[in-house]
């Protein structure tokens, strides 16, 4: 508790928190994890059940999940623009959603921010509360430092990302109306494979399109906010 306080207060000096450390204390919880089967919600997967969560994954492709895990985690398949289907799932109860689902070439306009809206949809009629969220470095929010690294980002994402960009910032004005939500986000810039190192900063530092993160050390930093409101409807840069 000492150490949310500690937080709380180098926020207000206007300090980065550092997030060091391990899941240590965690409450144990029944976790829905959607885009389990991509770089990141594998991480998520895997990093949950390590924690002794509770894993139940919404995917469109089962196969795709690690072998290791498939025994261990309660499967609902349907695709991120099924509103039935995502009610169906969410209706079989849990505590909290981690949302790692990512556009790609085939996507359709505005997916992530389609499967939030039915997302949040079944979260209000089940009463379920947590929302954490993978976004990324090129949508801008308001606490960020506008350098000219930020700025080229913004300008890199407009210009070429198209629809993945436009989802993301999408999803940002979605979740900026979710006041019933507990939501919380995280932006990574750069996301690649590699070690859980958990020496990251999260918080409104400067950032550039150099900036990176490995999957898993993200993934530790959004099962951190399954639990923790020190960035309650806000969403971060993570980065090392
Ligand atoms: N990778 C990076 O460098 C990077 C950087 C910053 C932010 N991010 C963000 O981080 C998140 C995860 O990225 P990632 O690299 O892990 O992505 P990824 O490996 O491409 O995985 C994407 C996931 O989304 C799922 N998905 C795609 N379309 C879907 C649909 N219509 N319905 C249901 N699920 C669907 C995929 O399922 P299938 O397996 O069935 O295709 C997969 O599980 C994304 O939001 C991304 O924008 C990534």
């Amino acid at each position: 508790m000492g150490a949310i306080f500690e937080t709380l207060a180098s926020r207000a000096r206007g300090e980065t928190a550092q997030m060091l450390g391990t899941f240590e204390g965690e409450t144990r919880m029944r976790v829905m994890i959607f885009g389990a089967t991509g770089d990141l919600g594998r991480e998520c997967v895997g990093q949950c059940l390590d924690a002794g969560h509770d894993v139940s994954v919404y995917v469109r492709s089962p196969e795709k999940l690690r072998r290791e895990t498939l025994d261990r985690v309660e499967v609902h398949e349907g695709d991120g623009l099924d509103g039935v289907a995502i009610d169906a799932a969410l209706s079989q109860g849990c505590d909290a959603i981690l949302f790692a689902i990512g556009v790609d070439a085939n996507s359709p306009e505005d997916l992530c921010t389609t499967a939030t809206r039915h997302i949040f949809a079944a979260m209000r009629t089940y009463g379920i509360r947590r929302f954490v969220w993978c976004g990324g470095g090129s949508t801008l929010v308001e606490d960020d430092q506008l350098t000219f690294g930020a700025r080229f980002v913004q300008f890199f994402g407009r210009t070429f990302l198209g629809l993945r960009h436009r989802d993301k910032q999408h999803q940002l004005e979605l979740l900026a109306t979710a006041d019933d939500i507990d939501w919380v986000g995280l932006r990574p810039l750069q996301m690649g494979k590699g070690p859980r190192e958990e020496n990251y900063r999260i918080g409104f530092d400067r950032f550039s399109g150099l900036s990176r993160i490995t999957f898993a050390d993200c993934a530790h930093g959004m099962i951190r906010m399954l639990d923790d409101d020190t960035w309650l409807r806000k969403a971060p840069i993570i980065q090392y």
